[in-house]
């Protein structure tokens, strides 16, 4: 059926300005990391791919790796500009990324030059589209010196492939030295894209937080449910059915210990005082900083997204529940280190 987006989009969601950029995001923006490729059928990833931009959402995050297997999220949403969007092409900030491995080749990895051009020509090829808004250094690589990467950064901008251009994982020191040479370049740095949530709290240990606000850099902080961790599915010590725990190679079952259930539990119960879902705290936790340009959220359902939407809309956390938060919310909780 022809797609026609909601007239209402547009009003639905906050809107927040990517550091001292012209670029303005919405609070959430939506990933295709996991469940957008081969593993699930194409009429799901588009089903709420449509409902997430008809919640106003114009954000999309990718990269060259997103699927399973790498590359085919990319062709997902080339097919989705292809047959359904792409009238409002103008209306989406597409990203993508390249530098982390995508095959055994020395030329799909890392931060050279020639891996991140030619993956960039690629993703252009798979998106079906001339430009990506937003280019990104997907990984720091500290074989490649710092000057080549970003070099490859301002290319993809003057060649026009690019609109603006991004770093992801970096340290604190590297997030800084790049956001200095892309100044030098005229090319500013506009996004660093981090890991943050309750149970991961580098941004605030190394200060990366204070670093990209001093940078004028907007920080798009990625998995803030933990990848489901951080919301009520497994606090029965199960993996549910289809859950991302039963079927990934970056959450398992091994990742549900008690030790993080009692802490998801204490969680829970605040979420619940409060009249809200873990889920729904965990995001508001995370947007409540004002370094943060956009939450860069996945969902697996349309009911998902819809029900973590709605996070904003609840009481602003009290000193007093960020305490409880931060005596549960124990950093490295659940997680791997990337
Ligand atoms: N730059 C990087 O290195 C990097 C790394 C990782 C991610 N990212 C980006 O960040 C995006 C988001 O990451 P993420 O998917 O890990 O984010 P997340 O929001 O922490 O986790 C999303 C997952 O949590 C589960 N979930 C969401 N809402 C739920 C709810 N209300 N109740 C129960 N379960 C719920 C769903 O998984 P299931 O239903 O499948 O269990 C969903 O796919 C990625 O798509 C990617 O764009 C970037």
């Amino acid at each position: 059926m022809t797609y026609q987006p909601s007239e209402t989009r547009h009003g639905n969601l906050n809107w927040r300005r990517a550091g001292t950029s012209g670029l303005t995001l919405p609070e959430f923006s939506f990933g295709l990391w996991q469940k957008f490729g081969d593993r699930t059928p194409y009429e799901t990833q588009r089903e709420i791919l449509l409902a997430a931009f008809d919640a106003g959402i114009t954000h999309f995050d990718i990269a060259n790796r997103y699927g399973p297997p790498s590359r085919a999220a990319e062709k997902t949403f080339g097919r989705l500009l292809r047959e359904d969007l792409g009238a409002w092409r103008e209306e989406i900030v597409v990203s993508t990324k390249a530098g982390n491995p995508i095959s055994a080749s020395p030329y799909h990895r890392g931060g050279s030059r020639k891996n991140l051009l030619q993956s960039l020509d690629h993703s252009l090829k798979d998106l079906g589209v001339d430009y990506v808004d937003v280019f990104y250094s997907h990984s720091p690589d500290l074989a490649v010196p710092l000057e080549e990467t970003v070099g490859a950064l301002v290319s993809a901008v003057h060649s026009g492939k690019a609109l603006y251009v991004g770093i992801s994982n970096y340290s604190r020191e590297r997030a800084h030295e790049a956001a200095v040479l892309l100044k030098d370049a005229g090319v500013p740095l506009v996004l660093h894209q981090p890991r943050y949530s309750i149970f991961d709290r580098r941004l605030e240990i190394e200060d990366i937080l204070g670093q990209s606000a001093a940078d004028g850099v907007g920080l798009i902080t990625y998995s803030p449910l933990a990848q489901g961790l951080l919301t009520d599915k497994y606090l029965d010590g199960g993996v549910p059915a289809g859950a991302r725990a039963e079927n990934s190679d970056f959450l398992s079952v091994d990742d549900i210990t008690d030790e993080y259930r009692s802490r998801v539990s204490a969680l829970n119960d605040l979420a619940r005082e409060r009249g809200q879902s873990l889920a729904q705290l965990a995001l508001q936790w995370v947007l409540r900083r004002p370094e943060v340009t956009t939450a860069l959220i996945g969902a697996s359902s349309v009911e998902q997204l819809h029900h973590n939407l709605q996070a904003p809309g609840f009481a602003a956390l009290t000193d007093e529940e960020l305490e409880i938060i931060d005596a549960h919310g124990v950093h490295g909780t659940g997680l791997r280190t990337k």
